[in-house]
């Protein structure tokens, strides 16, 4: 079933969950963007976000603040966001579970239940670039990391909606 097949068979938003080791730096960054991308193209009633992290590390955390700058810097506002670790109920209430890197995928895929409704699959396979995973820019302090993040994270998310535009029905608007 594709993802138009998957709403046009109900009357629920089509659910995207961005992931990450710890919730605070890159998924909230795809969170926001993608959120954002969605407001200004008047499409909330139909496609909804969430974020989520592999680890216990920072449940209940607000967004790294190098993460809220650097998103700052584009318009994207993402320091009302709070850490939550996955849960089990998301492959079944999401459509698309979409990892940051390849770490993230393999862990995602084992705790998926086999037959589960979510696609899990990389955010960056939807992007023009070959690249396969967000680099991690928590360690250090190199803020180009962030800048990094936030260029590939744009490119996917714009990519994954036009792709949701062409298959999602109500969803097209003037490009
Ligand atoms: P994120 O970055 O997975 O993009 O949120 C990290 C945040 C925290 C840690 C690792 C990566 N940590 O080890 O605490």
């Amino acid at each position: 079933m594709n993802a138009g097949q998957n709403v046009a068979n109900q009357s629920r938003k089509f659910k995207i969950l961005m992931v990450c080791l710890g919730n605070i730096c890159r998924s909230p960054t795809a969170h926001g963007v993608l959120e954002k991308l969605i407001q200004n193209k008047g499409l909330s009633k139909l496609i909804e976000v969430d974020s989520a992290g592999i680890s216990t590390y920072h449940i209940g955390d607000h967004p790294d603040q190098r993460s809220i700058v650097a998103a700052e810097g584009r318009s994207y506002s993402l320091e009302e966001q709070v850490a939550r670790q996955v849960r089990a109920n998301d492959f079944q209430e999401f459509d698309y579970v979409l990892a940051m890197d390849v770490d993230n995928l393999h862990h995602l895929e084992s705790a998926a239940p086999s037959g589960c409704k979510a696609k899990v699959q990389l955010l960056l396979s939807f992007s023009n670039d070959a690249i396969e995973s967000v680099p991690d820019p928590y360690v250090g302090d190199a803020e180009p990391g962030f800048e990094k993040v936030l260029d590939l994270v744009e490119d996917a998310c714009q990519c994954l909606l036009e792709e949701l535009q062409r298959e999602l029905p109500n969803t097209k608007t003037e490009q």
